[in-house]
């Protein structure tokens, strides 16, 4: 364990690469001898600059882009693509979404403004346990794109693979599993993140557009700021310039740490390590159903709420910290990101078989 870190399970904003935080620690008062810090320069200067389409370059390599994408760096978070999305490419026609959850809830809500939303799923009646088999999945069959969250914070869920919505193009959520594993990102029109789970501090949101798909984007009467085509321009205003160069140094380690394919592996083999702990007997009960299980966010119960709330004081006393599942599902949810080292979900695990013998 590093000096003064806990064992960190936050669901957002949550635990960042170590090496990346102690290159932050480092050029804070000076970044590479300019006199001051990144966050103190002008965000058109040439240190800025170099940041911007570094980060641009790295996460085309790493997702497989090519020159057929557009990527967007703003502000707002993942909560103000749910208005942008249906405000760009919904106008007055009609959207199909997937329902897996409140993030998803709350995008239909904002679609639910600007046109016809059409729910081609929804888990809802069994307290958002799924994601959907593929054909589970109702098409309106006049959708402009199928919307789904990638991975439900919450509930713990996730898909293994993008759903299948035919040729529509999909728009995703992508916000707790970004970077996490390869995508096939030729399927997206766009894709979304905010960066404070996996890719970066709080305040930057990454935006993935297809460019056959912005062509498609409303262009008449639209307020500039929320317009992708205006923000798809040279910096239309000030960008998160520290949430850039943070996601800068977090693109960086991936690339050392072996990529996309290796973060995959990595996240695999630590879920397993949890899920099978869960799974040994009827103590801990995992929230979702096995095939919709996310390998970032491990959800689940004890017997009782009693034994949870000691859980989640004992465990903060252990050096374990951020295991309090959300307010609106209750229990444990142990949010393990790519940056969460095994050896944190080996303490976490430790820790669950010592509760278990004393309590169970
Ligand atoms: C899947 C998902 N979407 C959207 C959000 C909302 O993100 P923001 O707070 O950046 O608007 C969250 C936050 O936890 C999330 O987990």
């Amino acid at each position: 364990m590093k000096p003064n870190r806990a064992h960190n399970f936050s669901a957002g904003p949550a635990a960042l690469p170590y090496e990346v935080l102690q290159k932050a620690h480092k050029e804070l008062l000076d970044y590479r001898g300019a006199g001051a810090s990144i966050i103190e320069m002008s965000h058109r200067g040439p240190e800025y600059t170099e940041i911007d389409l570094s980060a641009r370059k790295r996460l085309k390599a790493l997702l497989g882009m090519d020159d057929d994408f557009e990527i967007l760096f703003l502000q707002g978070g993942a909560s103000l693509q749910f208005m942008m999305v249906p405000y760009n490419f919904m106008f007055q026609k009609t959207a199909d979404y997937i329902n897996t959850g409140v993030w998803s809830k709350k995008a239909i809500k904002e679609a639910h403004l600007f046109g016809d939303v059409h729910v081609a799923f929804s888990s809802e009646d069994t307290g958002f346990d799924r994601v959907p088999e593929d054909q589970q999945i109702k098409l309106s069959g006049k959708g402009e794109y199928a919307y789904f969250t990638s991975n439900n914070t919450i509930y713990g869920t996730q898909y293994a693979k993008e759903p299948n919505c035919g040729e529509l193009p999909l728009v995703c959520d992508a916000s707790s599993d970004f970077l996490s594993k390869p995508l096939d990102i030729k399927k997206y029109g766009v894709l979304f993140a905010g960066a404070q789970k996996n890719a970066g501090p709080a305040g930057l949101t990454v935006v993935i557009l297809r460019k056959d798909f912005l062509e498609k984007a409303r262009k008449e009467n639209v307020s500039s700021m929320l317009s992708y085509p205006v923000q798809t321009g040279t910096l239309f205003n000030t960008p998160p310039v520290f949430g850039v160069y943070i996601f800068n140094y977090v693109l960086e380690w991936i690339e050392e740490k072996g990529g996309l394919s290796a973060m995959d592996i990595y996240n695999q083999e630590k879920a397993a390590i949890l899920y099978d702990e869960i799974d040994k007997d009827d103590f801990y009960r995992g929230n979702a159903h096995k095939d919709s299980r996310s390998l970032m966010n491990v959800t689940f119960r004890l017997p009782s709420e009693e034994l949870e709330k000691k859980f989640i004081l004992e465990s903060g006393q252990s050096g374990l910290s951020g295991l309090k599942g959300h307010r609106s599902a209750g229990g444990i949810r142990a949010s393990i990101y790519n940056a969460c080292p095994k050896e944190s979900v080996e303490a976490l695990v430790s820790f669950m078989q010592a509760f278990r013998a004393k309590n169970g």
